[in-house]
């Protein structure tokens, strides 16, 4: 079960997933509040995504009511090298994958570092930063958040956590 807020990434999940032949489903719903059963999900992953929740407690404590007991998490996100950086935007500056889940109630909280991501994801950057939007919006806000990303882009690092739900 696949969840976004966004009607069009939820649409592309579809797509890709019949190309894939795989047996999944999708649907929209809020990292707060995905519509999603308690205590319903055996492992909930979550993608590069919680450091948009507006309120990243409420998210958390939304992936600890859908696990069943003993449930595993896994985040993957960036956090600030320095939470005091005020180079980086509001939403970086907030990432704690460790503080969030344990307030969250979760045991066993590991998170580690992932410098081996890293190469791809800035040749990614460097791609979107090098190529000619032209008049499409897509591309410009493409565009322009690879320029953004490659300015701040040693001032966080790439993480990925694990927990056991409560
Ligand atoms: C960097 S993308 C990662 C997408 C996907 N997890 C993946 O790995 O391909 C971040 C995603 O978070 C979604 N998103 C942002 N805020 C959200 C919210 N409050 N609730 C649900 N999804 C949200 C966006 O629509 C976007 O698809």
């Amino acid at each position: 079960m696949g969840v976004d807020f966004s009607a069009e990434a939820v649409r592309q999940a579809r797509e890709y997933a019949g190309r894939l032949g795989a047996a999944a489903e999708f649907r929209t719903g809020d990292l707060a509040a995905t519509g999603l059963d308690a205590d319903s999900a055996d492992a909930v992953l979550c993608v590069d995504a919680i450091h948009f929740a507006p309120h990243s407690q409420a998210a958390y404590r939304e992936i600890a009511r859908i696990l069943a007991p003993g449930g595993r998490a896994v985040l993957t996100c960036w956090e600030p090298l320095s939470w005091d950086d005020q180079r980086l935007p509001e939403r970086l500056r907030r990432v704690d994958l460790r503080a969030g889940l344990t307030a969250a109630g979760f045991a066993s909280v590991e998170v580690g570092e992932r410098p081996g991501w890293r190469a791809a994801e800035r040749a990614m950057w460097e791609q979107a930063a090098a190529l000619d939007p032209g008049d499409d919006p897509a591309l410009r806000a493409f565009h322009d958040e690879g320029v953004r990303s490659l300015q701040t882009f040693d001032l966080v690092r790439r993480v990925i956590a694990a927990a056991t739900a409560p």
